[in-house]
């Protein structure tokens, strides 16, 4: 049953939902299935295999890396070994190293307490845990450059690449550890020997070209919309956008503006998406930020963003001066019932999102001109929130 004239299920085009078909990324799934495929035969003899896949956002690292360790799961099971893939968005999980590693302990050993452990102590019990249960792990660090980039302690590389180093005489039953960065970047930040130990192997995901997108469009709307909602040219031009210098190549933009478009097609009764939809959602929202990126941003994040702006349109600049923007952000914290925020540590943050442009305290401004106009959505994000 569909949901309606326009949506068969919607739900298909959030930024959440992970397809079975990745069209384009089968080469990558592949090729990461592969690095693993010796450990089938004698899981204890593989070695630890640190592996690195850097791209830019939204083509679909984080889906293929997913996709992936399923299938080396899956090829575990069938042959009666136990595989627990633990993954962590250092975006959303962020934090410490004790939080990071305590996360990693309740994913892979959550009988386990890690209360009153030490960091080193919770990667040692994680060993012990995985080598007495017979089970291996695959560790996904995704977002690292974003950790590393925003965390003076950026040990966590050292340790994770040496696991195997730990208790040198005993199998370390994690085999694998997968970074997942946009660049390579937060390489500048690490120690030579952090540096070291990351090792070269890295698999680079370039950006899609128009027709890719065309197709990943296809197979994810077929999915989500009723049959004939969306036509080829909508599919073509969304592809085009998407390939545009403004967009990069991000495909969960792509996603936001089907369903967007979707949205508005099924308040206005048109029956099908059409082109001019497209083109109003495509003025509306920001390639920079996506839902998926507000969902991702706390409320004094969002509060600080919106002080931003609402001083940028107080003045008619396009810079302003941090107290300037200071102001705004203590009447939207009294507003929205926030205690206490010191703007100043959520502005840095929201510089390394690439989301506000800080020139020097007195030169704020934000990526993208047209950010001003998401002033209402952001609103209404932080009002749902409550
Ligand atoms: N080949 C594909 N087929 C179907 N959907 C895809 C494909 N590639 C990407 N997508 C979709 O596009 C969105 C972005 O993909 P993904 O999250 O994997 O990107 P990413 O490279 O990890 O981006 P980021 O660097 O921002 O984390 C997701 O909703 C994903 O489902
Ligand atoms: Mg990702």
């Amino acid at each position: 049953m569909s949901e309606s004239a326009i949506f068969r299920d919607r739900s298909r085009l959030s930024p959440r939902f992970i397809p079975e078909e990745l069209p384009h990324r089968e080469g990558q799934i592949q090729q990461i299935v592969h690095v693993f495929s010796g450990i089938i035969r004698d899981p204890d003899k593989f070695p630890l295999t640190v592996l690195q896949v850097i791209g830019p956002a939204g083509i679909g690292k984080t889906s293929t890396v997913i996709t992936s360790t399923r299938r080396i799961e899956e090829q575990f099971k069938k042959n009666r070994l136990g595989l627990k893939t633990a993954y962590i968005n250092l975006k959303l999980q962020g934090g410490n190293k004790y939080a990071i590693y305590r996360f990693l302990l309740e994913r892979i050993a959550p009988t386990l307490p890690a209360q009153g452990l030490s960091a080193e102590e919770m990667l040692r019990y994680l060993l012990q845990y995985l080598r007495e249960n017979k089970e291996y792990a695959v560790v996904v660090m995704d977002e690292i450059d974003y950790l590393i980039k925003t965390s003076k302690d950026t040990s966590i590389i050292y340790d994770l690449t040496r696991l195997n180093e730990f208790e040198p005489d005993k199998p370390c039953n994690i085999k694998g550890v997968v970074f997942i960065a946009r660049s390579t970047e937060f390489y500048s930040r690490l120690d030579p020997a952090e540096l070291s130990t990351l090792g070269r192997m890295s698999i680079e995901f370039n950006p899609y070209s128009a027709e890719q997108v065309s197709d990943i469009l296809e197979s994810r709307c077929n999915q989500a919309f009723a049959p004939r909602a969306v036509g080829s040219d909508i599919i073509d031009k969304v592809a085009s956008i998407t390939t545009s210098e403004e967009v990069k190549g991000d495909v969960r933009y792509a996603l936001d503006l089907m369903l967007y478009a979707g949205n508005l097609a099924e308040s206005e009764g048109t029956g099908r998406v059409n082109l001019d939809q497209i083109r109003k959602v495509h003025g509306q929202i920001h390639p920079s930020l996506t839902t998926e990126e507000i969902e991702h941003l706390s409320k004094p994040h969002i509060v600080s963003l919106i002080a931003v702006i609402k001083a940028l349109k107080a003045k008619k600049k396009p810079y302003v001066e941090l107290k300037e923007v200071r102001l705004h952000a203590e009447e939207l914290a009294a507003q929205f019932g926030i205690k206490r925020m010191e703007v100043e540590d959520y502005l840095d943050d929201l510089k390394i999102r690439k989301l506000v442009d800080i020139r020097s305290l007195r030169e704020i401004g934000l990526h993208g001109a047209s950010l001003t106009e998401l002033e209402p959505l952001l609103m209404g994000r932080i009002k749902a929130d409550k």
